[in-house]
């Protein structure tokens, strides 16, 4: 394996907080005391494994791996002083616990491999386990109602204290959610509630749900009635309304065994754009079709006018899940972001088509809700493939003018996990800093930097050395104690 990809190796818990001394340049005065918090995948017992069986291979892919939650506390005494402490936590989810205290693997391997393989591993981790696979919370955190949670969306959320990182255990809405819940659930403006949309490979498939603002009550449920299931990783809001993208990259067995989705034969499907208002019913949803894409991650949506706007980061082709890749997988996914080839519509030579499958851009439809007209332009028209969006969170769901995404050339550079930190008397949208882990290949150390949104293209303000190595991971959230 190339060295660009030791930082996905797993560590350890380093224990309690452990104070940072080295900071180089400076934190601004008016920057808020609070925590930056990062998930992200570290494999309880090692790297990727495989299990080798008479119905073929199966292995764990990168995005599979226990949660492992990486915190820095941002702290000011009387005298404007700033301290850091960092401390990593696992997310001790059931089926974590069960692996821990045997101290071993206990289920076999399901979400990529030979097709025969990964449902025979289902069916026996079924059997064993009484689910198909493990319960990895290793995506995202986020608040509501006062409380914090880690989350993938394979399962319910997994409530968590801010401090110490120990996990409490599940959270099931009302008690009656009891199905999986998305990694990017999103506040609607002006009520506060959550809005979260809950995939499955049995029926139903896909389900959205409406949460009180305090947390307590699930206030709307509805079963959008498909007879697929899509990869629904993101939920949109506005003032009115909910917004899925549906592209069509469906779980059905009978493609996962051709591998079809991985290649692009899926650009033949249909992509299409659900505004439901947020407390429709099946009826009420408008459908709008737009040009064949995957998309993973919104940037925001909101009302303008009679048009919703809809903005999200698209790409040619999914990471995950696939088919077995073997030892080329690395290799994969380099030539994947490649640009140059990306224009490549020859369908019929495998590898120029994997070329530059994963490069990402931002996009933008707007749907026109009295005329069911779509209009859709790419809006960054860079040569920079870019994800991992994120705004200003006070504007989710109404208009904005700034996004911020990561500019990906290689799997290692698109896992960051970076937070937006408001200025706590913010006056403009892009009043606020950027904070995200980074990683140096070379000295092999880990730090995080805080950059000035209003001067994103200049050096970073500061850059907070961290006691030990954090790996790449996937998305995290800045927690201010005001
Ligand atoms: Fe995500």
């Amino acid at each position: 394996m190339s060295d660009i990809f030791k930082n996905f190796a797993p560590v350890e818990e380093i224990g309690e907080l452990v104070k940072v001394d080295h900071c180089q340049g400076e934190i601004p005065e008016d920057f808020p005391e609070g925590i930056y918090i990062r998930n992200g995948s570290n494999p309880l017992f090692g790297g990727l494994k495989s299990a080798i069986s008479v119905f073929g291979k199966t292995d764990n892919v990168w995005v599979e791996g226990e949660g492992m939650l990486h915190a820095l506390h941002f702290t000011k005494d009387a005298q404007g002083n700033w301290s850091f402490y960092y401390k990593n936590r696992f997310v001790e989810t059931d089926t974590y616990n069960m692996e821990s205290q045997r101290k071993k693997p206990a289920f076999l391997p399901v979400a990529e491999g030979d097709a025969p393989a990964t449902l025979a591993g289902s069916f026996f981790n079924v059997m064993r386990f009484g689910q198909a696979n493990k319960i990895y919370s290793n995506t995202n955190v986020f608040e509501h109602g006062g409380k914090h949670y880690s989350i993938a969306e394979n399962y319910m959320p997994q409530e968590i204290n801010l401090i110490s990182l120990e996990t409490y255990g599940n959270w099931n809405p009302s008690g009656v959610w009891s199905r999986p819940f998305t990694s990017h659930p999103k506040k609607a403006p002006e009520t506060g509630e959550l809005v979260a949309v809950g995939i499955d490979t049995t029926k139903p498939h896909c389900v959205v749900g409406v949460i009180s603002a305090d947390g307590k009550e699930l206030v709307h449920k509805l079963d959008l009635q498909l007879d697929h299931c899509s990869l629904f990783h993101d939920i949109g809001v506005t003032k009115k309304c909910n917004i899925l993208i549906d592209f069509m990259l469906t779980m059905r067995p009978e493609r996962v065994m051709k591998g079809g989705q991985l290649f692009g034969y899926e650009r033949e499907k249909d992509a299409r754009i659900a505004v439901i208002p947020r407390y429709g019913d099946v009826d009420s949803i408008k459908w709008f079709n737009i040009e064949p894409c995957v998309i993973y991650h919104l940037m925001n949506t909101y009302e303008d006018g009679d048009e919703v706007v809809v903005r999200g980061c698209t790409a040619n082709a999914a990471i995950i899940p696939g088919p077995v890749w073997g030892e080329d997988k690395f290799d994969w996914f380099s030539r994947g972001f490649n640009f140059k080839n990306v224009a490549s519509n020859n369908w019929n030579d495998q590898k120029a088509i994997e070329d530059g499958m994963l490069f990402t851009s931002v996009r933008e439809w707007r749907l026109n809700m009295k005329t069911l007209a779509v209009n859709e332009r790419d809006v960054t028209g860079t040569e920079y493939s870019m994800d991992f969006p994120m705004i200003n969170e006070d504007f989710t769901g109404l208009k904005h003018q700034y996004g911020y995404t990561q500019v990906i050339d290689s799997l290692a550079s698109s896992k960051a996990g970076s937070a937006f930190v408001a200025k706590p008397e913010a006056v403009e949208e892009d009043d606020g800093w950027i904070v995200t882990f980074a990683h140096d290949e070379d000295s092999d150390t880990s730090y995080v930097l805080v950059v000035d949104a209003k001067n994103f293209g200049s050096e970073p303000v500061a850059k907070i050395n961290l006691p030990q190595r954090v790996p790449y991971g996937h998305h995290g959230s800045f927690f201010s104690f005001t």
